[in-house]
């Protein structure tokens, strides 16, 4: 299927996540709204903490179009974080500034009983609902064509930063355990499956038409760990939002994920898959591409970059994956040093498609 203009009035980026070929392609990037555009940084100072910022509907919903208006993108991503859902199930979790995330780690099965799905007054539902406010807020207000993506982290990177602590290089703690003890481990990844089913069904309830859910940290793991943790789940949460909302669109992002993402995109279950910026392009072209619609891979540093490099790079994607279902996006989130002209300069450059090879 392909078509350029047809009169198909279904947003660009929902049209080729149901397998069509749009050109010239949507785009969006993964963390379009953050420290590198001045007007998030006012509101973020106003707001107070991190967190505030993401439990306070209003404010919430402001940044998630700050980049929509600024730049016209395809589509809009919840402003809110994947470490809500530790919060919510009652761990201690914080943001210092210029730090990255710090939680009370959580070492061995032990210290599970703490947590909890249950739906008390300050339980994992009312801690979300502010949330499900921002994207019904967005859904209302978002111009036609701009299509609202929901999203979760996936249950393994989720628990990494709540095994570590935080941000991790080796990710030692979090792998000992689950391959130590991997019935235990499995307990917080069930709940999690169970937690992040229930969070971005409300999402959908509330006005999200996609979902993407981030695994950051596949690539650290072997092939057994990499089944049990990383497709299962996804499946598992697959299989429970299509049986609530069969139409749903659902992106995974293996990140790191290397040949597994073939067998995560045979097997997820997902509508289509996000590639990071180390998938050749050729490889995803004849082996990913035939089997899902693809979203990326434009490496974030081009972006810092800017200039000639970033348009040659912006030009190899589109050469070796426009031809067939693609999503526009980076291979991961946008650095916060990035100046946002850089950010309109390629989606211009996305949008001319110049320099484009035929077939
Ligand atoms: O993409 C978007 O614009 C939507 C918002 C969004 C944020 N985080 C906002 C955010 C999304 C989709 C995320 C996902 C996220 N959060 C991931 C998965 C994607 C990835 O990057 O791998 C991960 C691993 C996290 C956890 C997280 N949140 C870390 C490690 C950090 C600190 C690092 C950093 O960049 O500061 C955050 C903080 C965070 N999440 C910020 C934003 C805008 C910066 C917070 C601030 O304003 O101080």
């Amino acid at each position: 299927m392909t078509s350029s203009n047809s009169e198909n009035r279904q947003a660009p980026l929902l049209r080729v996540l149901a397998g069509e070929t749009v050109t010239p392609p949507p785009v969006w990037l993964m963390r379009q709204a953050g420290r590198y555009l001045p007007e998030y940084r006012a509101l973020r100072a106003e707001a107070g903490g991190f967190l505030d910022l993401c439990y306070t509907p209003a404010k919430a919903a402001e940044v998630t179009l700050q980049p929509v208006r600024r730049f016209g993108v395809d589509a809009a991503i919840l402003f809110s974080d994947i470490l809500v859902i530790p919060q919510a199930l009652g761990q201690d979790v914080r943001f210092e500034e210029d730090e990255g995330p710090r939680l009370a780690p959580l070492r061995d099965r032990g210290r599970l009983s703490t947590l909890t799905l249950d739906g008390a007054a300050d339980g994992f539902a009312a801690t979300l609902g502010p949330i499900y406010e921002t994207v019904a807020r967005v859904s209302e207000v978002l111009p036609a064509g701009c299509a609202l993506i929901g999203f979760a982290g996936a249950p393994w990177t989720v628990a990494t930063y709540m095994v570590e602590g935080g941000t991790s290089r080796e990710f030692h703690h979090v792998k000992r355990w689950a391959f130590g003890d991997p019935d235990g481990f499995d307990t917080l990844i069930d709940m999690l499956v169970e937690a992040t089913v229930q969070y971005l069904s409300h999402q959908v309830a509330a006005g999200a038409e996609v979902v993407q859910l981030f695994d950051s940290h596949v690539g650290v793991l072997p092939e057994a760990a990499f089944e049990r943790w990383v497709l299962a789940p996804a499946q598992r949460i697959v299989r429970a939002l299509k049986s609530e909302y069969p139409a749903l669109p659902i992106i995974g992002f293996p990140r790191g994920a290397g040949p597994n993402y073939l067998r995560y995109a045979r097997e997820s279950g997902v509508s289509a898959v996000g590639l990071d910026s180390a998938v050749p392009l050729n490889w995803a072209k004849s082996m990913v591409q035939p089997l899902l619609p693809v979203q990326g891979n434009l490496d974030p540093v081009y972006l810092l970059q800017g200039g000639s490099a970033m348009d040659a790079a912006v030009g190899e994607v589109l050469a070796a994956l426009g031809n067939g279902p693609l999503v526009f996006n980076l291979g991961h989130g946008v650095i916060k040093e990035t100046p946002p002209e850089h950010v309109a300069a390629l989606i211009a450059r996305v949008r001319s498609d110049a320099g484009r090879e035929p077939a």
